[in-house]
């Protein structure tokens, strides 16, 4: 459903959850800001996904490496030869495609046999790295240029999706450098320092939440494709020929954290991979229904001992652990969860975002509500005066100070009561609470809620502890 797509873009730019970067300039492609409520709902997803990582499992750690590593890291990762993606240009827009995009998007237009066909053909050249057939696919279904209209084709090539910048001044021997296409490497090299200070026991794992940077070649996908984006990742290290279980057992894991955000069990599967990374032995994608359909948003995937055996080869520095279990020195194995905040977030925003009908023949009316879990809800609370005299916006002030010391709070005074929850509901904010004449008599409030629009009389008293309840569910 490209409309609601297109409707949840919109609304993500008109409440303040998402900019086009650099828009008073056109805006840089697959590029994105992060609005006032944009940067709360990343920043609660994030601390969701960290806290249950780190703080509710007693052998998993979180760093925060550099951006910038050793350009040698990036030729043991094996990124340097084979981070690439089979690429074609078209000769009359000079506009290049990632191949798998093109044939997936033009077949995207076909009838769902011919479609399922189709991919399955593309799947099997990709599998086995035919650049000529790929490009007599394109050619024989005359899939065109959405530029130019033409099939004017080059051959197919192999495009390095890193970024590379220069170190030190140009002048004095400058070094090449790469930012990282991925979280991973920097918990990979980082692995013997973590596991000797914090004396960890394998198995362990090492989490890390960073910014990570691809080119790459995108149609128009918001935030679910970015050239700049950021990533959560854990890599568990664990005895080699354990690598089976681990791999199950975090494949579960992963899917249940995902419906611990509220989202409808329907709406996510697996994806097993047929066509592995240059790294992987196994490879699992977690997938979410998006507007536009059925989609990856998290990868899990078992590494064997290939990037610590690379490193340790690389850079001459043992790599082993000393096993105290089995006496034995091993290169140990890894389980890789890795998922995308943004691919997250939009993940979260589809699934909270609803257009609602509440309207009679006589009298039309309609919302848009974003239904977010009360613990990822930018604004947890709003706090309104009904009035802006008799000492009620005082009693507001109070609540406020009180509440904001826990949580994200937001008042107003502004407009009728009935519009100031229509803008909260636009922005998810799951709970407002009226102060009016009657708290001055009997010290109740009204709260509102957003999913049923219900409303109620509690103590203003009670007010702190019931928002903080849900925050914690
Ligand atoms: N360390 C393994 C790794 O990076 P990946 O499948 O390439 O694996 C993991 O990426 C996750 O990162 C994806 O499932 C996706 O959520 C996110 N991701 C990857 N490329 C992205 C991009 N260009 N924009 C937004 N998110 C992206």
């Amino acid at each position: 459903d490209q409309n609601k797509f297109q409707a949840i873009i919109s609304h993500c730019k008109e409440y303040g959850f998402i900019f086009q970067s650099s828009e008073i300039y056109d805006g840089l492609s697959a590029v994105y800001d992060y609005g006032q409520y944009g940067a709360e709902l990343k920043k609660n997803v994030r601390d969701y996904w960290w806290k249950s990582m780190t703080q509710m499992h007693e052998n998993i750690v979180g760093i925060d490496s550099a951006i910038f590593m050793h350009p040698t890291i990036w030729k043991a990762s094996g990124h340097v030869d084979n981070f690439s993606d089979p690429m074609i240009d078209n000769k009359d827009s000079k506009k290049r495609y990632r191949v798998d995009h093109l044939i997936e998007g033009y077949a995207d237009t076909l009838p769902e046999a011919e479609k399922t066909a189709l991919i399955q053909q593309m799947e099997e050249l990709l599998k086995g790295n035919d650049y000529p057939g790929l490009k007599k696919l394109i050619e024989d279904n005359k899939i065109k240029c959405a530029v130019s209209g033409t099939v004017n084709w080059t051959d197919v090539r192999e495009f390095n999706l890193m970024f590379s910048t220069q170190m030190g001044s140009v002048a004095e021997d400058a070094n090449e450098i790469y930012l990282r296409p991925e979280t991973a490497q920097g918990i990979f090299v980082n692995f013997l320092n973590v596991q000797k200070t914090g004396r960890m026991k394998i198995p362990f794992g090492i989490a890390q939440v960073g910014k990570a940077f691809r080119n790459e070649i995108v149609a128009r996908q918001f935030v679910f494709r970015m050239r700049e984006f950021e990533q959560m990742e854990m890599q568990f290290f664990i005895r080699p020929g354990t690598e089976d279980e681990w791999y199950a057992y975090w494949k579960e894991e992963r899917m249940k954290w995902h419906k611990s955000l509220g989202l409808d069990p329907a709406r996510l599967q697996y994806h097993d991979h047929a066509k592995l990374a240059f790294y992987a032995k196994a490879a699992v994608d977690i997938e979410y229904e998006f507007p536009i359909g059925f989609k990856e948003v998290e990868g899990i995937h078992s590494r064997t001992d290939h990037d610590l055996k690379q490193h340790q080869q690389y850079s001459g520095k043992k790599m082993q652990y000393f096993d105290t279990e089995i006496n034995q020195n091993y290169i140990p194995y890894v389980i890789e969860t890795s998922i995308g905040l943004d691919r997250c977030c939009l993940m979260v925003l589809s699934e909270a975002y609803e257009e609602q009908d509440l309207g009679t023949p006589e009298k039309p009316d309609s919302r848009v509500v974003l239904k977010f879990p009360a613990k990822l809800a930018p604004i947890k609370l709003a706090v309104f005066p009904l009035t802006k005299k008799d000492g009620l916006p005082e009693l507001a002030k109070e609540l406020m100070a009180d509440c904001k010391k826990s949580f994200y709070c937001y008042y107003e005074e502004k407009d009728s009561i009935g519009k100031r929850y229509r803008r909260q509901d636009a922005i998810g904010t799951p709970f407002c609470v009226t102060i009016d004449h009657q708290t001055k008599e009997d010290g109740t409030v009204t709260v509102r809620y957003r999913d049923s629009m219900e409303q109620e009389r509690i103590p203003l008293a009670s007010v702190k502890e019931m928002v903080m309840k849900k925050i914690l569910e």
